[in-house]
């Protein structure tokens, strides 16, 4: 992706390795400024994670192989990386996908760090082909819905709701993007508009509350990412994915679901087997440090919810847009 860092325009990654050390955009900073932080020893990659200085379930991915990659270099008891580093989030399936790649690449005597960027290669290659098949849905004059981030802060480079959007750019194509804003962490307003901007792709920031109100004016396409997608197609995305997929149906305008084949958790059957993240109060009821919401008044915060299948039109992956009932031959 395109950003200008310290002042000088220049290609930049969400998460890369360079001397010894693992580099991300904090993502915590933008759209204010892009700041590159390092991390020398895998816990703090994983404390990273954690903290959501880097986001989205491919960067995760990415980052836990760097994480391990480090953990390898340091001569640690890969067993105990692994298994700290995917205690950092229970629900993007690329943070597991990730470690286990890397675990079986190093015990195969592979090159930590050519493993590493193999890896971040691999999903940025993947996310290209997403964006290559994605682009033919997108036509001419057509208005399509996002949420959260699924671009190339959270994937890498490129994206995956937003690959298909910079390819159809780079067509010539001309469309118009809602993006919601995505209470409480705000990925939608601070990094999705933040890429589309960066991009020149025409677009305006919505309210989450906004979504069925502009559909009913005239939605052409919704395309989400995932963070996890179960067997039978049931999938998790940020929190107001489900509502979005719901009012969606109801106006008939068709819900595609990009994302590559590591986040597709074969081994779990349906959404109720997807463990959904439950984060702090404070993201909820706290703006700029300042609590906003009455004392005494709690709040509930689970940071994703699952869609079932029913609602999605298709899955856009690196082998081909694939309905629903489809996704299980991509495991033969
Ligand atoms: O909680 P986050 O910021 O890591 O959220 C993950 C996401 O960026 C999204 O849920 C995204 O839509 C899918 S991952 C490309």
């Amino acid at each position: 992706m395109k950003a200008t860092v310290g002042g000088k325009p220049r290609d930049i990654r969400a998460v890369w390795f360079e001397d010894g050390k693992v580099m991300m955009i904090d993502q915590r900073r933008l759209p204010a400024e892009v700041a590159v932080k390092a991390f020398s020893g895998y816990p703090d990659v994983a404390e990273a994670i954690r903290n959501m200085t880097t986001r989205g379930a491919p960067s995760i991915g990415a980052s836990a192989a760097y994480a391990m990659c480090l953990a390898a270099l340091e001569g640690c008891d890969l067993a105990k990386a692994a298994k700290d580093i995917k205690a950092a989030r229970p629900t993007a399936n690329d943070l597991f996908y990730a470690v286990d790649y890397m675990a079986a690449k190093l015990s195969g005597g592979a090159d930590p760090i050519e493993a590493a960027d193999g890896y971040a290669q691999m999903m940025v290659d993947k996310c290209v082909r997403i964006g290559e098949f994605g682009a033919g849905l997108i036509k001419d004059g057509m208005k399509l819905m996002t949420h959260c981030n699924a671009g190339a802060l959270a994937t890498v480079d490129v994206g995956t709701a937003l690959a298909p959007m910079r390819k159809a750019k780079e067509q010539g194509k001309k469309f118009f993007v809602y993006a919601s804003e995505t209470r409480p962490r705000l990925q939608g307003m601070q990094l999705t508009a933040w890429e589309l901007g960066q991009e020149g792709i025409d677009h305006a920031i919505i309210p989450d509350g906004a979504s069925a109100y502009y559909m009913s004016k005239g939605v052409d396409m919704i395309i989400t990412g995932a963070d996890r997608i179960a067997a039978n197609g049931d999938f998790a995305n940020k929190i107001g994915t489900f509502d979005k997929a719901i009012a969606a149906k109801h106006f008939g305008i068709p819900f595609y679901v990009a994302a590559p084949i590591s986040t597709f958790d074969f081994s779990t059957e349906n959404g109720d087997g997807i463990v959904i993240e439950q984060r702090s109060e404070e993201e909820v009821t706290m703006i700029g440090g300042m609590r906003i919401a009455p004392e005494g008044s709690p709040a509930l915060n689970p940071a994703f919810d699952v869609t079932p299948a029913a609602l999605v039109t298709g899955f856009i992956t690196e082998k081909g847009i694939l309905k629903p009932d489809e996704i299980a031959k991509v495991n033969q």
